[in-house]
């Protein structure tokens, strides 16, 4: 049976009628915030290449995740700077960096709220790489040594969920030892397992002035040409303790969200990255786009592929028009 006993449009002609058959809704409960902490105190400085995005040091932060909680959105995902580049990185696992302080802050300003860290290297080393440099290359097990220390730490300082970002083979395995071995086994593993090295993040190497220093990325991050290898990624990623798992950016690989989605059983997550919000924000502000509209298509499109946590610099403005 075809057309004209089927017409599909029946179904469209009224909104209540495509309420009733929406296949997919984006909810405030799937969105998390990045937050970007730097050291210091009394700082809020707007981030020059990322509308709307500040870093806040860490007695800053409590009134802004108060007001991100009071937005409904449960989970913030933190990022740190280092005050001082050393060469293994040694402040990202400080006890006492701005990182590990901004968690103890959130925990107490709001102790419901989901405290995810970024797990990496390149803001706080020298070289600007997300492992450490050995002979001019990424050396890859001391670097996993190095990340299981900065989870560790961020564990301690009361972080839900760890996530690390910098694409080391083994890191999972090395991070969920660690965590377990210090009695925080019911610390979560959220991992970014398909990370691509992307002409996405180019804001983003503003906002952590991570760039490196020489090279590039394309030795850990994964060739934006490849899928298959992608599921790889994830499936080792799963065997070594991974909770969550993620594909990182999101708009351009969203093949790779549906596959994961077919043959994962775990939540996954989307990074809807620095370059994807500011081409909407470009967009918009050129009077090409509108911003709200496209903002919503984009994060139900992700929902559409299979993705669960939606990791978003759009979570405020998303957040206040699903309540409106
Ligand atoms: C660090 C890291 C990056 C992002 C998240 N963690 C940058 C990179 O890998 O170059 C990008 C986030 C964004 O662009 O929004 N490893």
């Amino acid at each position: 049976m075809g057309f004209p006993d089927i017409r599909m449009r029946r179904l469209r002609g009224s909104c209540g009628m495509r309420r009733l058959v929406r296949e997919n809704a984006v909810s405030v409960d799937d969105l998390v915030y990045p937050l970007f902490v730097c050291p210091g105190e009394g700082v809020k400085k707007p981030i020059v290449s990322m509308d709307g995005c500040f870093h806040f040091s860490p007695d800053m932060i409590a009134g802004e995740v108060k007001e991100i909680a009071a937005l409904g959105i449960g989970a913030v995902l933190l990022f740190g700077v280092a005050e001082k580049k050393d060469e293994t990185g040694s402040e990202a696992w400080s006890d006492n960096g701005a990182v590990q302080e901004a968690i103890r802050q959130i925990k107490k300003a709001a102790g419901e709220m989901v405290v995810m860290t970024d797990v990496c290297l390149c803001g706080y080393t020298e070289s600007g790489h997300c492992g450490l440099v050995k002979g001019g290359k990424v050396d890859n097990d001391s670097s996993c040594e190095m990340l299981a220390k900065v989870a560790l730490s961020h564990a301690k300082a009361g972080a839900d969920v760890v996530c690390p970002s910098d694409m080391m083979d083994g890191r999972v395995g090395y991070i969920r030892k660690a965590l377990d071995g210090g009695g925080f086994s019911d610390v979560a593993i959220m991992a970014y397992s398909a990370k691509y090295a992307s002409a996405f993040y180019g804001p983003f190497r503003d906002i952590a002035d991570s760039s490196p220093q020489f090279g590039d990325r394309r030795s850990y991050q994964m060739d934006p040409a490849n899928a298959d290898e992608a599921l790889r990624e994830i499936e080792l990623d799963v065997e070594e303790g991974a909770d969550i798992v993620m594909v990182k950016p999101a708009l351009a690989y969203m093949d790779i969200v549906r596959r994961a989605k077919e043959k994962f059983d775990c939540p996954i997550a989307v990074y809807n990255v620095s370059g994807e919000y500011m081409m909407v924000k470009a967009a918009a502000a050129a009077g090409v786009l509108d911003g709200d509209e496209t903002m919503m298509e984009i994060l139900c499109g992700f929902k559409r592929a299979g993705a669960k946590i939606i990791i978003t610099y759009f979570a405020k403005e998303a957040a206040k028009l699903l309540s409106s």
